[in-house]
């Protein structure tokens, strides 16, 4: 893991903001398409907005979530609504969205759909994930009902999930999908944030979920 310190939270939005459309242009230029998955959540917002101008054959980019709230996409609390909004605007309107939702009551209706048209796009090529203080990132909770499905060798590509910090379902992204990216970033601010990810170095995966991506990532930290 490598742990990058900005002087503050602007210039590291800007920064990885930059960073991240350099890696996607990186990948283009041997792929077909590069396929990029990016955290729901309150941090995210300030990088979507500096990514989505980004000057890049956006037509080639296929965008995901790492990890869905079931709500409906108008719902405040979609990630998929907060994607629409701040990422999938300006040159990103381009990109192709591969959903994490479909209408459904639960997950588990639709999850081998929604499966069946991520398969193609893995491997990932880049990955940015969130994290919270209780060190769960994605939706692979601690104490979640189906963290150690979730965090199998041999998981599906998908798992759906419910935690007591979760107020709704969840789908999420399997910890060997994320870990098997071609690059992952993880993005964190403030002091609370920096010393949970400094203790889950040294924990179990259950107690600690986001210890399962460290290896080859690069975190991104402004107080
Ligand atoms: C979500 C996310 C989740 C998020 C962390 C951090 O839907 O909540 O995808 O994994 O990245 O919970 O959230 P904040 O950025 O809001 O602290």
């Amino acid at each position: 893991m490598e742990f990058i310190e900005y002087p503050d939270r602007e210039m590291m939005m800007i920064d990885l903001g930059n960073k991240l459309a350099g890696e996607i242009k990186n990948c283009l230029l041997n792929h077909e398409w590069s396929s990029f998955a990016v955290p729901g959540g309150t941090t995210p917002g300030p990088v979507f907005d500096v990514l989505c101008a980004a000057d890049l054959d956006w037509s080639r980019v296929h965008i995901m979530l790492t990890d869905e709230r079931w709500v409906p996409e108008d719902h405040e609390r979609s990630n998929t609504r907060l994607l629409r909004e701040r990422l999938l605007v300006d040159r990103a309107a381009d990109a192709k969205y591969i959903p994490l939702y479909a209408k459904a009551d639960t997950p588990e209706d639709v999850l081998p759909e929604l499966e069946a048209v991520i398969a193609p796009e893995l491997p990932l090529s880049v990955v940015l994930l969130g994290m919270g203080a209780d060190m769960h990132t994605a939706s692979l909770f601690p104490g979640a009902d189906r963290l150690q499905d979730a965090m199998a060798d041999n998981a599906p590509i998908l798992m759906p999930m419910r935690a007591p910090g979760a107020p709704e379902p969840r789908v999420t992204l399997t910890a060997r999908v994320l870990k098997d990216a071609m690059s992952k970033h993880i993005l964190i601010t403030g002091t609370e944030k920096r010393a949970a990810l400094e203790r889950a170095r040294h924990m179990s995966l259950s107690d600690a979920p986001v210890a399962a991506i460290l290896s080859g990532a690069q975190v991104h930290w402004a107080e």
